[in-house]
C-alpha cells in the first residue's frame, strides 16, 4: 500500500462566488477572493492510499463510509487519473516509490476527518475537496496547477490550495482551463489580521449553496448585474487594499460584498434567506462599533448560513470580543470553551461603548461559540505516522 496524508485549510471569501456558468465543470459567473484560515483551528485531514489488494474505490468521511458515486468525486478521480496517465505517457513520475503504472491500475481508499465539528455549519467542503485533490496529486505525482481539479469538487475548494489571500479568476474559456486559483499574497503579508467566527445557533435547514446559486442564476437580475458590472471593479479595489494593508477599504468592500450576496439571494425567486435575527444583530453591532470608533475597525461577512465571520486587526480583538460577549452572553458549557483558538485577554465592555450601543443583551445561547483565528498556510503533507488508514487500508 502506498499512502499520502495531508491537511488543508478552510477559506472565507471577501468577494463572494455565487453562481455558475457551467454546472458540470463548476465555472463561476464572477471571480472571487478569500483569506485562507490557519489550520491550527480549522482543517481537513485526509489520507489517500492505493494498493493492488483494494477491490474498489472507497471513502470514509469523519468515521462513516460514504459513497463515491457523487459526480463531483467521480470528476476529481477521473481528472487526477487522466493527468497521471499523461505524465506516464511522457515517461515521468516513475522515479521512486510505487510506479505510476501500478498506482493507475489500483483502486484508491480515502479517509478524511475535520478538526472542527461539521455541525458548526462551517463550510467544510472547501477544505475537504482541496485536501483530497492535494493528497491525490501527491500520491499520483501530478505537477502543475491542480486548482482546476479542486474546483470540480467544489468551486470554493480551489481557493484552499494556497495560503494567505487567494483569488479565483473566473476565466473565459469553455473548457475551464483558465478558471484557476492564484495566490495574491502569502500568510506573512498582513500578520496583524485576525478572524473571529461567531457560530450562530440555528435550528433551520437551509438550501445548500449549490442549489441556492442555481436558482439565483436563473432568476436574479441583480446577481447578473453584480457579476458583470460590480465584481470586476471590486476585485481590483480589494486586491490593492490587501496589497497596501489598507484595512478601511478592505473592510468596507468585504461588508458590501457580503451584503450584495445576501441581497442577490433575496432577489432570487423564490427568495433565499441565510441570515437570521442574530446575524442581523451582529451586522448592526459592527456598524455601531465602527461609528463609535470613528472609523472602520471590524468587518463582517456571511456565507450560505447565519454564522458571522469578522475580519479585524489584532489590537481590536479584545474590545470586539468584550462587546460580543456583552450583547450575546455565552451559555454555560460543560467543559467546552466559549472562545476557542488563539488566546486573548477577556475584558469587560467599555462603559461608554455600552451606553452608545443601547443594546439590550440577548438571553444566553444566541451564539454557540466563537473561533479566534488568523490567516494561515496552504495544504501540508504530513509524515506517514499520521496515516488515517491501517495496513489493510481501513480506517484506524
Ligand atoms: C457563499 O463552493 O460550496 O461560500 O461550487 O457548488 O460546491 P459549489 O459551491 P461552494 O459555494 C461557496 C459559496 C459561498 C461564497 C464563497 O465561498 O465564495
Amino acid at each position: 500500500m502506498d499512502a499520502v496524508t495531508c491537511t488543508a485549510p478552510v477559506n472565507i471569501a471577501v468577494i463572494k462566488y455565487w453562481g455558475k456558468r457551467d454546472e458540470a465543470l463548476i465555472l463561476p459567473i464572477n471571480s472571487s477572493l478569500s483569506a485562507t484560515l490557519s489550520q491550527e483551528q480549522l482543517c481537513a485531514k485526509t489520507t489517500v492510499a492505493v494498493s493492488g489488494q483494494f477491490t474498489r474505490d472507497r471513502m470514509w468521511l469523519n468515521g462513516k463510509e460514504e459513497s463515491l458515486e457523487n459526480p463531483r468525486y467521480q470528476n476529481v478521480l477521473r481528472e487526477i487519473r487522466r493527468r497521471a496517465r499523461k505524465r506516464k505517457i511522457a515517461g515521468e513520475g516513475e522515479e521512486k516509490g510505487t510506479s505510476l503504472s501500478d498506482a493507475l491500475s489500483w483502486h484508491v481508499h480515502i479517509c478524511s476527518v475535520n478538526n472542527f465539528p461539521t455541525a458548526a455549519g462551517l463550510a467544510s467542503s472547501a477544505a475537504g475537496f482541496s485536501c483530497l485533490v492535494y493528497s491525490l496529486a501527491k500520491l499520483f505525482k501530478i505537477e502543475g496547477d491542480i486548482s482546476e481539479i479542486a474546483r470540480q469538487g467544489s468551486g470554493s475548494a480551489c481557493r484552499s490550495l494556497y495560503g494567505g489571500f487567494v483569488s479565483w479568476n473566473m476565466g473565459e474559456k469553455d473548457d475551464g482551463t483558465d478558471s484557476v486559483a492564484e495566490q495574491l499574497v502569502t500568510e506573512n503579508h498582513w500578520p496583524e489580521l485576525r478572524i473571529l467566527i461567531l457560530v450562530v445557533s440555528d435550528q433551520k435547514k437551509h438550501i445548500g449553496s449549490s442549489a441556492g446559486m442555481g436558482v439565483s442564476v436563473k432568476t436574479s437580475e441583480l446577481l447578473r448585474y453584480r457579476a458583470e458590472h460590480i465584481v470586476p471593479r471590486r476585485m481590483k479595489e480589494i486586491e490593492t487594499a490587501i496589497q497596501n494593508k489598507d484595512f478601511q477599504t478592505f473592510a468596507k468592500i468585504t461588508m458590501q460584498d457580503s451584503n450584495q450576496l445576501h441581497a442577490s439571494c433575496l432577489d432570487t425567486y423564490p427568495p433565499i434567506i441565510y441570515l437570521n435575527d442574530t446575524s442581523k444583530q451582529i451586522m448592526h453591532l459592527v456598524h455601531k462599533y465602527n461609528d463609535f470608533c470613528g472609523q472602520i475597525k471590524v468587518a463582517y461577512t456571511f456565507d450560505a448560513g447565519p454564522n458571522a465571520c469578522l475580519y479585524l486587526l489584532e489590537e481590536e480583538v479584545a474590545g470586539v470580543l468584550a462587546m460580543v460577549n456583552h450583547c450575546f452572553p455565552p451559555i454555560e458549557q460543560n467543559g467546552d470553551q466559549h472562545i476557542r483558538g488563539l488566546q486573548v485577554e477577556e475584558l469587560p465592555i467599555q462603559k461608554d461603548l455600552k451606553e452608545s450601543l443601547g443594546f439590550t443583551p440577548l438571553s444566553p445561547g444566541a451564539l454557540k461559540y466563537i473561533i479566534h483565528t488568523k490567516v494561515g498556510t496552504g495544504p501540508q503533507v504530513l509524515p506517514s505516522t499520521e496515516c488515517l488508514l491501517n495496513e489493510n487500508g481501513l480506517p484506524k
